[in-house]
């Protein structure tokens, strides 16, 4: 059974999610009880990390996008068997870098393909389950991509060499998800300063928590 709440942290690439989450984690680790897990997508367990090294290997450009949704389908799957759902029966408060909205946002809006067959596809690897709140961090293509220029440190993948216009639509993928379901996704402006987006996360994660 699940007595544990599961948080997904979703948004285009150069939002900053990674940021947030390493500020935001310490200040709820301070104010919660329950025990705290963060993991990410594609990965979080071995089987997966090795289809996420296929899957953003800058030499696979012959991916088809239908392989690379299978691909990130079959991640997901592993990783929510081996780990999620674990500690979401233990109770534990888990936190995903990106899940079943990123699908939607970059393999339909982005690459095209169709919405409802990837909602299939999410619902079949998950059984159906749900976040209880995603965090949806949003910035303009424009903001996004100069950010991911700044930070030479961050390594490259086969996306970030994708062209604006895809950015763009996986933006638009993200908003109109958003715009469908309010009452689950909460769009934070992610172009404001950090300490600002952190504060609105911590807000929303702790209204989730005593609900
Ligand atoms: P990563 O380096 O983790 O990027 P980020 O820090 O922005 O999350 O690479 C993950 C990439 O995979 C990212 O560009 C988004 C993409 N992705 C999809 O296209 N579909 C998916 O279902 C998932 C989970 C990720």
């Amino acid at each position: 059974m699940i007595k544990g709440k599961l948080i997904t942290i979703e948004g285009p690439d150069g939002a900053g999610k990674t940021s947030v989450l390493e500020k935001l984690i310490p200040l709820l680790n301070d104010s919660v009880t329950q025990e705290i897990v963060v993991t990410r997508e594609p990965g979080g367990v071995a089987i997966s990390e090795h289809i996420r090294e296929i899957i953003l290997d800058v030499h696979h450009t012959a991916m088809d996008n239908k392989t690379e949704l299978l691909l990130y389908i079959a991640a997901r799957r592993q990783h929510l068997v081996e780990k999620v759902l674990p500690a979401l029966e233990a109770g534990h408060l888990v936190f995903i870098d990106r899940f079943t909205d990123s699908s939607v946002a970059y393999q339909g809006a982005g690459r095209g393909l169709c919405k409802r067959e990837i909602q299939w596809l999410n619902q079949f690897a998950t059984d159906g389950l749900e976040p209880d709140l995603t965090l949806y961090f949003d910035v303009p293509s424009e903001i996004g991509l100069a950010r991911i220029e700044a930070n030479k440190n961050r390594e490259v993948n086969r996306l970030d060499l994708e062209k604006i216009d895809m950015h763009q639509r996986v933006r638009q993928g993200y908003l109109d998800l958003a715009k469908e379901q309010p009452d689950r996704i909460v769009t934070i402006d992610a172009s404001k300063p950090l300490e600002k987006v952190v504060e609105v996360a911590l807000g929303s994660v702790l209204t989730l928590i005593k609900t």
